[in-house]
């Protein structure tokens, strides 16, 4: 994984198909204990400085475990604890905070202000989550299907709900591992054309070069039950993000048809796992029945946000 250390992970598409194989490997390996490796800079403990302008359970607690594990030490830095929140330019904090820490993770709202982070820090940059993608959390995902289903390419993904940070990511992880993914969303809430179109394009980079499973595609719909048919995986998320709280209420009627329960799992392959990235809203985007399901792995994917975000922390750090 030497290919990785000292780079930024601002989206997925900053990954090959081959270093997204190389990490979900990696985090098998981590989670089974075949491998421990342990980070070193100068003979001393690396830092980790986790800047998150937005809450978080699952992200602040796996990158800090992850980072204990191997050996690391973490810096929480809530955005109101900063001089940022009192308006310090980023392009200064990046600097500064460039010269204390070994590895920075940021949560934010906006794509461009990781950028910054990422031009005027020669330290790693990670994206913890931003509106725009939730890079950490697909590799996540990943493993978890893969541990399932013993292999990704040629399986079928099926994104129901708005077309978020988490279907953008979905959308560009999928494609790099040569899945087929569906998102169906009402109107209007479908995913950014750009991020579509920077998936289509690994996707068919991918098919050019003739994998042995077969080709992968992109379905976008708003017909829930096209999008479910036949699925091995269901995924769905909250239908306002952080940041859109004041929209949640007039949302709901809109998502109703979306929402992941026993009716809508009947179209499925009989396989199929359920996964969410939580927090979920039970009874919103997704019921009862199905969270606390037989096909619900949602809880497996909780865990490996620490082996997937170990096997990323080892590989940037030049640990593994
Ligand atoms: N899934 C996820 O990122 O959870 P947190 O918001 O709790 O970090
Ligand atoms: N789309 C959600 C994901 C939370 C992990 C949000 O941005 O709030």
């Amino acid at each position: 994984m030497g290919g990785l250390k000292g780079r930024d992970l601002l989206s997925l598409a900053d990954l090959s198909s081959d270093e997204m194989k190389e990490l979900l490997d990696l985090a098998a390996q981590l989670k089974a204990g075949t491998i421990r490796p342990r980070a070193e800079i100068e003979g001393r403990a690396p830092v980790l400085g986790l800047l998150f302008y937005k809450a978080s359970t699952r992200t602040r607690v796996s990158f800090s475990t992850a980072m204990y594990h191997l050996g690391g030490q973490v810096l929480d830095l809530p955005l109101h604890a900063t001089q940022v929140s009192r308006g310090e330019p980023l392009v200064d904090t990046a600097r500064v905070l460039d010269r204390y820490l070994d590895i920075l993770a940021i949560r934010t709202f906006d794509q461009q202000d990781l950028k910054v982070f990422a031009d005027y820090a020669k330290v790693p940059v990670i994206n913890a989550l931003t509106d725009l993608e939730h890079p950490c959390q697909i590799l996540a995902d990943l493993q978890t299907i893969q541990e399932t289903f013993g292999a990704l390419s040629g399986l079928t993904l099926t994104y129901l709900g708005d077309g978020n940070n988490v279907a953008h990511s979905l959308l560009l992880g999928c494609a790099l591992v040569g899945m087929n993914i569906r998102i169906a969303a009402p109107e209007g809430f479908q995913c950014d054309r750009a991020i579509v179109e920077q998936a289509s394009a690994i996707s068919a980079r991918r098919n050019s070069e003739g994998t042995a499973a077969g080709k992968s595609e992109i379905l976008l719909t708003s017909d829930p039950v096209e999008a479910v048919t036949g699925s091995h995986v269901l995924y769905t998320d909250v239908w306002a993000s952080m940041g859109q709280e004041d929209l949640a209420e007039s949302r709901i009627p809109v998502f109703q048809p979306y929402q992941v329960n026993d009716d809508l799992l009947h179209h499925a392959d009989n396989e199929a796992i359920v996964l969410h990235c939580l927090p979920a809203h039970r009874g919103e985007e997704i019921t009862d029945a199905v969270m606390e399901g037989a096909h619900s792995k949602v809880w497996d994917q909780a865990e490996n946000r620490m082996h997937a975000q170990k096997a990323l922390l080892a590989s940037l750090l030049g640990a593994i």
